[in-house]
């Protein structure tokens, strides 16, 4: 797509809002021959900002205008975005018959949008601005102020003295067909587990040191993939000695092993996280329809769900999280209603609902493939996930949402009372310091000073075997970094 800008414009933002109505859309620079073009001007006027936007593509072509007044605390960004917000909106909704439930609001954390709405102007008043300056609908509007609510406990629980560690272990037993995440997942890859280990744990010791040193407390560690319960009894009975030879798990908020894939759990592998203080587990299904399971790759049937369900469920291990996707191929409205039908009644203290992301790395965009979805069936079935768990005693406290996702719809976790996962909310809202260890995972460096919040972020090397040729001294970025906040 080909983008003429004229005005004060924030390019990302327009590309964002073009992407939720043409999934996959590029924007080239010097695209010449663009059959989809889109023109967008706004100018300061009395009082406000007026927009103007023509979209015009193969299917012909349309136009929208908007006004947004400056008014109370708004900022010129948020009158600017506004603007041209409603009249691209307008413009490509008139083209494409569709319309957004998140409307113009672009971002990954939506929550945060709401949070600081709620914080300014009231609940009913954030509502109010969510629906008619953001064009959200009502159920979204429900569904970010319920999180903006129940995530702000959790977010207090962190300061600039707490911390939290991810472990990563990128490695599957095989790759499923929708993932982009970096994971090995072939017999001869898995070779390099033994090394891979050793590496880690070595890697983990210094992260305790430093964050010892830097006299913060741990909340959370996670261990996470990639299918952490790849790991053979040994390994994961060596990698969480580890951990435990470095803090006293006890005193941890909140220990997971996110195992995943259920045709990886056994009995001994759960007893022996439980007896090193793992204390949150996650068992993934996906869907609970066996022409969908093979049709994504999974290489597991309902019933191994099932029965890895009721071995987490006897193993004793406090808070369990079952995963499931909505607009996966092959599932249908009805289908995935069965499915959350099903989890509801294993009654697990978290499900996480996502919503199918399809990305250049994942198996069915090979070569570019186009991938076609039911958006109103995903569509459906995220709204009957909200309406069903909500009833059942679930409530929403965790939110994300990414480019390229189906129907431009959103990731929410879901949990009993007391049964919420910290360590996702921490790591997605900035909340406190998250310390990276292993392939493809990221140090966070976090540090509040008089309402302002710094923010560094240090990458691992992606691949397990780039990570093993790497020394990068982290530990030394960070304690600069914090000798350079206090
Ligand atoms: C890091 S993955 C690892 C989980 C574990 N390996 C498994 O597959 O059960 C965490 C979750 O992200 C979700 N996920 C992965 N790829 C996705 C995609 N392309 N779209 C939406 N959700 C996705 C799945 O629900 C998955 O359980
Ligand atoms: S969805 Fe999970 S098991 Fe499947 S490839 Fe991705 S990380 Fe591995």
């Amino acid at each position: 797509m080909k983008l003429i800008l004229d005005g004060k414009i924030n390019r990302t933002y327009v590309q964002t809002l073009c992407m939720a109505f043409f999934h996959g859309e590029k924007f080239p620079k010097d695209e010449k021959d663009a059959t989809t073009v889109l023109y967008v001007k706004t100018e300061d006027r009395e009082g406000g900002i007026y927009c103007e936007a023509e979209l015009c593509t193969q299917n012909g072509k349309e136009r929208a205008t908007s006004f947004d007044a400056f008014s109370g605390i708004k900022s010129y960004e948020r009158v600017s975005k506004t603007a041209v917000g409603k009249a691209v909106y307008e413009a490509a909704s008139k083209l494409t018959g569709k319309s957004l439930p998140w409307g113009i609001l672009t971002g990954i954390r939506p929550s945060k949008v709401a949070a600081d709405l709620i914080k300014d102007e009231g609940k009913g008043c954030a509502s109010e601005i969510l629906k008619n300056e953001y064009l959200l609908s009502d159920k979204k509007i429900r569904l970010v102020t319920d999180v903006a609510q129940n995530e702000k406990k959790i977010i207090s629980l962190a300061t600039d003295k707490t911390c939290s560690i991810y472990i990563s272990i990128p490695f599957c037993p095989s790759r499923c067909n929708y993932c982009s995440f970096i994971s090995y997942a072939t017999p001869k890859l898995f070779s390099l587990i033994p090394e891979y280990l050793n590496r880690l744990m070595l890697d983990i010791k210094n992260t305790f040191e430093t964050v010892k040193s830097l006299g913060l407390k741990v909340l959370c560690v996670y261990i996470g993939g990639g299918t952490p319960t790849v790991l053979n009894e040994s390994q994961l009975d060596k990698l969480l000695s580890c951990i435990g030879n470095c803090i006293d798990t006890k005193e941890l908020l909140e220990f997971t092993l996110e195992g995943g894939r259920p045709d990886t759990i056994t009995e001994e592998k759960l007893r022996i996280a439980k007896a090193h203080g793992v204390n949150r587990i996650s068992v993934n299904p996906q869907s609970l329809n066996d022409s969908v399971l093979e049709k994504i790759g999974r290489k597991h049937t309902v019933a191994d769900f099932l029965m890895a369900y009721e071995t987490v469920e006897k193993s004793g291990i406090e808070h369990i999280n079952t995963d499931l996707i909505a607009g996966l191929d092959g599932d249908t409205k009805e289908s995935f209603q069965n499915t959350v039908d099903k989890i509801i009644s294993l009654s697990p203290g978290n499900v996480t609902v996502h919503t199918l992301c399809v990305k250049n790395a994942a198996e069915i965009r090979k070569g570019g493939a186009a991938y076609e979805t039911d958006d109103k069936a995903a569509s459906a079935s995220v709204d009957y996930a909200y309406d069903r768990l909500t009833e059942c005693g679930y409530a929403p406290y965790y939110l994300y949402r990414q480019k390229n996702t189906v129907s431009d719809l959103e990731n929410v976790g879901y949990s009993k009372p007391g049964e919420e996962g910290l360590y996702n909310v921490f790591m997605m809202a900035d909340a406190h310091t998250v310390f990276g260890v292993g392939a493809g995972s990221t140090t966070k460096l976090v540090f509040s000073n008089e309402g302002k919040t710094e923010i560094k972020r240090i990458f691992s090397p992606k691949y397990p075997y780039e990570y093993l040729q790497d020394n990068q001294n982290k530990y030394k970025e960070a304690e600069d970094f914090f000798k350079k906040e206090v």
